[in-house]
């Protein structure tokens, strides 16, 4: 049996209609840069991250970019951040002119690790440096956010969620006694998404947004996004062209509207998942440890609650690479997120961020193995998908 990472294809079939209709009205308009599908994407998503604005932009990676220009991140400031994510979030900080300051993650949400986040600002003249914290909320859960606002509120720094991965996951948080379950994006000075075509709203081509409870940064954004263009040719800032494209637009319009469906399917499938490596013996042998979310006991029994949407269904393995190619030569798609820490690329080898020494991210990017986890896998792939990993180890 062939079971692909990801089948696009399978989920453009469920919504094929309605995705070309928007697609067909939006070439019809002749507006491509701007204009009403993008504000109205704008107005939906911020309505879904219950923020104030939301501001679309050209990817993910150009919505962190921004959003470290509007906040001033320049040369030589520190960006606190975690070593175990996609290069965009280091690539950012880097290309502003800031350094990162790695702190390592948490082993079992592979997120940033408060404590050690505390440990490291204890270091006065390097919290004095520091000018942002840009927390990711890694396959498609939270980040332990409530430590992290408190530390970045005490020295009056905002904190840039990397989203990215994670749009709609929530993150419970205690407000005057009571459980409020917070969207990722929505918590930090402002939130990043990636429409990547594998993330769990994906365009078919790039994409991002960042969303914010500020009007004023939003403002800030609108400006750079064009070049830093107030008024036409008269340019108060250096900016870029960050525009979100209307097609996307049109496209993400449409499956937004499937979201909260899609993210649950991928936690029934994480579900089933769960049980059947335990079933094979491989949890209790030690083969195979399955992914956790951590909130999830938060979340009373029957609330639909999006405390993990699963953009990457990720287990910790025995044997990394012979599994991975064991499986791949069977057409049966995996992959390693993410092979080399970012204190370990190449391209800062020279800078003082990659002389640190994170063990959990580096045995994360060595034992770590992700699985398909879309919507439309069926549960008779999950079992066989399964059953191969048990022969693996059961030979
Ligand atoms: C954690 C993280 N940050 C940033 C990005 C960059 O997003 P994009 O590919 O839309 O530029 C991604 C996307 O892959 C990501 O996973």
């Amino acid at each position: 049996m062939k079971i692909p990472l990801l089948d696009l294809k399978a989920q453009l079939d469920t919504i094929r209609d309605e995705i070309m209709a928007a697609v067909t009205a939006t070439v019809d308009s002749s507006c491509y840069i701007m204009g009403p599908q993008i504000e109205q994407f704008e107005k939906n998503v911020a309505a879904y991250c219950r923020t104030q604005a939301a501001v679309g932009v050209s990817s993910g990676t150009d919505a962190l970019l921004a959003s470290l220009m509007a906040l001033g991140v320049g040369r030589d400031d520190l960006v606190l951040t975690t070593p175990y994510t996609f290069f965009a979030t280091m690539g950012s900080i880097l290309r502003v002119g800031a350094q990162p300051v790695f702190v390592d993650i948490d082993p079992v949400t592979y997120n940033i690790d408060p404590d050690k986040v505390a440990a490291l600002l204890s270091d006065s003249s390097l919290a004095a440096k520091l000018k942002a914290i840009l927390p990711v909320h890694l396959f498609g859960q939270c980040a332990d956010m409530a430590p992290l606002l408190k530390m970045a509120a005490d020295l009056d720094i905002p904190v840039v969620e990397d989203a990215a991965q994670a749009i709609g996951a929530v993150y419970p948080m205690k407000v005057e006694g009571a459980l409020e379950w917070h969207k990722a994006g929505s918590m930090g000075r402002c939130g990043c998404f990636s429409f990547f075509p594998s993330k769990n709203l994906g365009g078919m081509g790039d994409g991002g947004m960042i969303v914010t409870n500020s009007e004023k940064f939003a403002a800030d954004l609108r400006i750079i996004r064009v070049h830093g263009d107030i008024s036409k040719y008269d340019h108060s800032v250096v900016g870029g062209n960050f525009r979100l494209d209307a097609i996307q637009a049109a496209v993400l319009n449409v499956k937004l509207q499937h979201l909260h469906k899609w993210h649950a399917a991928r936690r029934q499938n994480a579900t089933l998942y769960n049980a059947l490596f335990k079933e094979a013996g491989l949890v209790e042998g030690g083969y195979v440890a399955t992914p956790e979310a951590v909130y999830q006991e938060q979340a009373v029994a029957g609330d639909d609650v999006d405390y993990h949407i699963y953009n990457q269904y990720v287990i910790r393995v025995k044997n990394r690479n012979a599994l991975r190619d064991y499986l791949l030569e069977q057409s049966i798609g995996v992959a390693v997120y993410y092979p080399i820490p970012l204190h370990k690329q190449k391209c800062i080898s020279g800078l003082k961020a990659s002389r640190v020494c994170l063990p959990e991210a580096e045995k994360a990017a060595e034992e770590t193995l992700a699985l398909p986890i879309y919507p439309e896998l069926t549960s008779e792939m999950q079992e066989f998908l399964v059953e191969r990993i048990r022969a693996f180890y059961k030979k």
